[in-house]
């Protein structure tokens, strides 16, 4: 039975190589968020194979929802509503999570919703205490995108800015590819980075013209490419070192453009590259007075189904529900 005034809603998340499932109570509390990485089936190709993603989703959702229900402490008659991704993402990948939610909203009678990958990582930080004020500018820096949007409500918002090329997180887990250091490169290189004590190596920082908020990635890799080639005994922390701080200051510089240029103070900044923690520091020490700059916690950066869970809610409340004929699409 439903009970109270509580509304419980189960959120499901698959479009890239993470299998994911959360409980959510009023799209603010956090009860269960169980993710399932797949990591180790992709790390000796040094990047997700698509048909790989959908075989694990396909095999490891089920044991995943029964584990969010449980640590929950809900059963399938205590649900409002089931939200999953439906775009963008890996098609193959993104249908085991949508056809699940399908499933369960049909046989528990309990509303449908499909889910905005992007907007759910902008959502993230809405779990965590803070208090959504909107207007405000959306930052997500993953494997798959760089870019910027005007946040004007949960379901409203423009993108103002992307890449022009490789996502950010792209550039990272290519040139850890490159020097050799593993995959996914982010968390590899930012470790490494740390290690470093010379840190005189540095990489041009190339952001196409102002008064366009687009990002380029593909300069400065060529540019760590064409050093190591040039100079193949550099040392690798030191490398990992000017590589980083010269694609984060891209991020911080542009992002700082964008909110002083549209007069919008507030900055969420989300996805996998928002856990590196110099690139928290550097957005720290970049802003003026009046910025307020919010992250989610490193767990909610990274791909998770509570941000799917939270803003599901917010649709369900705006009554904002599809039908068992919603489908899945790559882009955004
Ligand atoms: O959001 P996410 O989990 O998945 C999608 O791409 O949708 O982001 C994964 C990306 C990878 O490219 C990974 O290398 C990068 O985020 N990443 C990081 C860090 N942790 C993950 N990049 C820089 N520093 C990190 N600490």
């Amino acid at each position: 039975m439903k009970d109270g005034h509580d509304i419980i809603g189960l959120g499901l998340e698959s479009s890239c190589d993470e299998t994911a499932a959360a409980v959510v109570k009023n799209g603010t509390t956090i009860l269960s968020n169980i993710i399932s990485s797949q990591i180790d089936l992709h790390r000796e190709y040094c990047g997700v194979v698509p048909e790989i993603a959908s075989r694990a989703h396909l095999e490891t959702i089920n044991g995943i929802i029964d584990r969010a229900m449980e640590e929950a402490g809900v059963t399938f008659g205590n649900l409002h509503y089931v939200a999953a991704t439906s775009r963008p993402g890996l098609v193959g990948s993104l249908l085991i999570a949508l056809q699940s939610a399908k499933a369960i909203s049909y046989v528990c009678d309990i509303p449908l919703i499909g889910v905005h990958h992007l907007q759910a990582h902008l959502y993230a930080p809405f779990l965590e205490g803070h208090e959504p004020v909107f207007p405000y500018i959306g930052l997500l820096v993953s494997g798959g995108n760089t870019a910027l949007f005007m946040v004007r409500d949960f379901d409203d918002y423009e993108s103002i800015g992307r890449t022009v090329d490789d996502a950010v997180g792209e550039a990272f887990d290519k040139i850890a590819k490159f020097l050799d250091l593993g995959y996914p490169g982010g968390p590899i290189i930012e470790k490494l980075a740390a290690t470093a004590t010379v840190k005189g190596i540095t990489f041009p920082r190339l952001l196409p013209d102002r008064g366009d908020f687009r990002f380029s990635y593909s300069g400065l890799k060529t540019a760590v490419i064409q050093y190591m080639k040039r100079h193949p005994d550099a040392p690798r922390e030191e490398v990992a070192y000017g590589f980083q701080e010269a694609a984060l200051e891209l991020l911080v510089r542009r992002v700082f453009e964008v909110s002083r240029e549209t007069g919008v103070p507030r900055i969420v900044v989300a996805g996998g590259v928002a856990s590196n923690g110099r690139l928290r520091r550097m957005l720290n020490d970049g802003r003026r007075r009046e910025e307020r700059i919010v992250v989610p916690s490193p767990l909610l950066c990274t791909d998770n189904a509570a941000m799917v869970a939270g803003i599901g809610y917010r649709f369900h409340q705006a009554g904002r529900h599809d039908s068992c004929s919603l489908d899945v699409c790559a882009r955004g």
